[in-house]
């Protein structure tokens, strides 16, 4: 079926200047960008999307790198998005990634990883909802 995920490139990326190589791949993969934008996130912001988070070990430090510059935040739409960007992106630790993968290409640590992709619909609805409005969503 046709799905929306939420894709951020973390600041790793951005910092690399991969930004369009990362989009590109989405692209090619058949995704479409129907939301984009550019933003710095503070404590408050990066805390709450990462709420599920909060009492594991590395939250201080996922929050702390989340928060060190900017991120891209997309909604991505197309047939199976939500695994098709997982696909796309590998395993969470770039070290496990499959080769040809985004984080295996782009990533250095598992908290460098380059990209966040939505791990299910449930989560695609509240992280979308995170970021965007209704009206920022130009489905096509
Ligand atoms: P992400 O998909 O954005 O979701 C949570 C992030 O926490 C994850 O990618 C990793 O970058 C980071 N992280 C750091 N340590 C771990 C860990 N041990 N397990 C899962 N995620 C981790």
């Amino acid at each position: 079926a046709t799905q929306r995920t939420l894709s951020i490139i973390k600041p790793d990326a951005v910092a690399k200047n991969a930004i369009g190589d990362i989009i590109a791949r989405f692209e090619k993969a058949g995704l479409q960008v129907v939301a984009a934008k550019m933003l710095k996130l503070d404590d408050d912001k990066a805390g709450g999307f990462y709420a599920e988070h909060k009492e594991r070990p590395f939250f201080k430090d996922l929050v702390g790198f989340m928060t060190s510059g900017p991120v891209v935040v997309q909604v991505l739409e197309g047939q199976d998005a939500i695994a098709k960007n997982r696909e796309l992106m590998g395993a969470t630790n770039p070290k496990e990634a499959a080769p040809g993968t985004i984080r295996a290409d782009f990533a250095e640590t598992i908290d460098a990883n380059a990209v966040h992709g939505s791990d299910s619909p449930e989560s695609a609805e509240r992280e979308i909802a995170y970021f965007f409005g209704a009206d920022e969503i130009c489905s096509r």
